[in-house]
């Protein structure tokens, strides 16, 4: 068994969107470079610091190939999604637009893909403009042609919905978006854990994930920007490493991908990443999406039974991915949440960094249980008889 923590603590653990477990080679791998390899890179020119260095690109580089980004330099390593997303705000949109322009995202946005184009839309007086799901949860094509104009120069879209499940039309979105002339940022936190993503293919501008979603350490994240958009901007932080030449009063700024990481970079969690990538590719993502649709398909058959829970999925299995929110009408999802951990099944309750969303869907919070290729049929029965035991619990007191 490769994940131990799921064996020593006996869960159903089911909060996978929140952050995934790691296996036995990832924590062997990090383990392995502060035991043997650690030092700063990029700074020192001894065989340790080499070592740290190479280390770094080298799984830089494989990073490009996992997501088929045309060179290393297109990847740039920040500390989660939301990081990537604040860079991409600060430094291409704060410079990029102006009064009138407009800002187009989803509903959907998670909080991160979302707070940062408020304050770009109120510093550059550009308008933020939402697109909308219909009765199925997803984003029509209507929608999306009446949302995305000429005057749209950015436009935010999370591949999958981190509250919904909803998988998103990200490639048609972005080939609209560019026939229109605006740029396309994608959020792919909650998509590249459980399916193949190809950058070129998208065509996406920017596209951003963490590690820790996908079986890597906390703390490692991703973007990716073509790099005829990133040559252009300015740095986000500024520091060590992203310069070139410093004076009292000027500075230039080092080349791609240093200009956009300042600082003592986190090795230990870009190592993390690397291995958490080649226990992927050794799965292989048809066998993961495999596994993950037959636990997904066994999940809403046995969740639909409760005719006490109402699910927030669209009928379109094709459109859902591994998330499932849920309630238990007359019932707080907190309190949902806590007898469940009584039973030791771990879900995420709460508005789930979404709150545009929920007040969309006329809601404060759901239960969120979200899966990944590890959980088992056996943790979908907890889950469902965990629910069974909350309703019972609260049935007399609900109207
Ligand atoms: N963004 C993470 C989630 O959806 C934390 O739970």
């Amino acid at each position: 068994m490769d994940f131990e923590i799921l064996e020593n603590r006996k869960i159903a653990y089911l909060d996978n969107g929140a952050t995934t477990q790691k296996p036995r080679q990832v924590i062997d791998a990090v383990e392995r470079y502060y035991e043997n390899s650690n030092a700063n890179p990029h700074r020192g020119s001894y065989g340790l610091s080499i070592e740290a260095t190479e280390l770094y690109e080298n799984a830089r580089k494989k990073i490009a190939d996992f997501i088929n980004a045309k060179n290393a330099e297109e990847i740039i390593f920040s500390k989660n999604a939301s990081e990537s997303l604040n860079l991409i705000a600060y430094s291409y949109g704060l410079d990029n637009l102006k009064e009138n322009d407009e800002i187009v995202l989803s509903i959907m946005e998670h909080h991160s893909n979302l707070v940062p184009w408020q304050y770009v839309a109120k510093k550059t007086k550009s308008n933020l403009k939402y697109m909308y799901i219909n009765e199925n949860y997803e984003i029509t094509e209507d929608e999306i042609k009446e949302k995305i104009t000429n005057k749209t120069k950015v436009v935010g879209i999370t591949h999958v919905s981190n509250v919904l499940g909803t998988i998103n039309k990200v490639k048609e979105i972005i080939k609209y978006a560019h026939e229109k002339g605006a740029i396309v940022v994608v959020d792919a936190a909650q998509s590249i854990p459980h399916m193949k993503i190809d950058v070129q293919d998208l065509d996406a501008d920017f596209l951003v994930f963490s590690g820790h979603k996908m079986l890597a350490p906390l703390g490692i994240g991703v973007l990716y920007g073509k790099k005829e958009i990133l040559d252009k901007m300015n740095p986000f932080l500024m520091g060590g490493d992203m310069i070139e030449y410093v004076y009292e009063q000027e500075t230039t700024f080092a080349q791609l991908p240093n200009k956009f990481e300042a600082g003592t970079q986190n090795v230990g969690g870009v190592v993390g990443l690397n291995a958490a990538i080649d226990y992927i590719q050794n799965i292989g993502y048809e066998q993961i999406e495999k596994k993950e649709k037959a636990l997904i398909s066994y999940a809403k058959q046995e969740l639909s039974k409760l005719d006490f829970v109402k699910l927030y999925l669209t009928p379109n299995e094709e459109n859902h991915s591994s998330v499932i929110s849920f309630n238990i009408k007359g019932v707080h999802p907190h309190d949902v949440a806590s007898i469940l951990d009584s039973e030791n099944v771990c879900i995420r309750s709460g508005n789930h960094c979404a709150q545009p969303l929920m007040r969309f869907l006329g809601i404060d919070s759901t239960c969120r249980a979200s899966f990944y290729f590890y959980n088992t049929k056996e943790d979908v029965d907890m889950l469902v008889n965990g629910l069974k035991k909350t309703y019972k619990m609260f049935e007399k007191y609900i109207s």
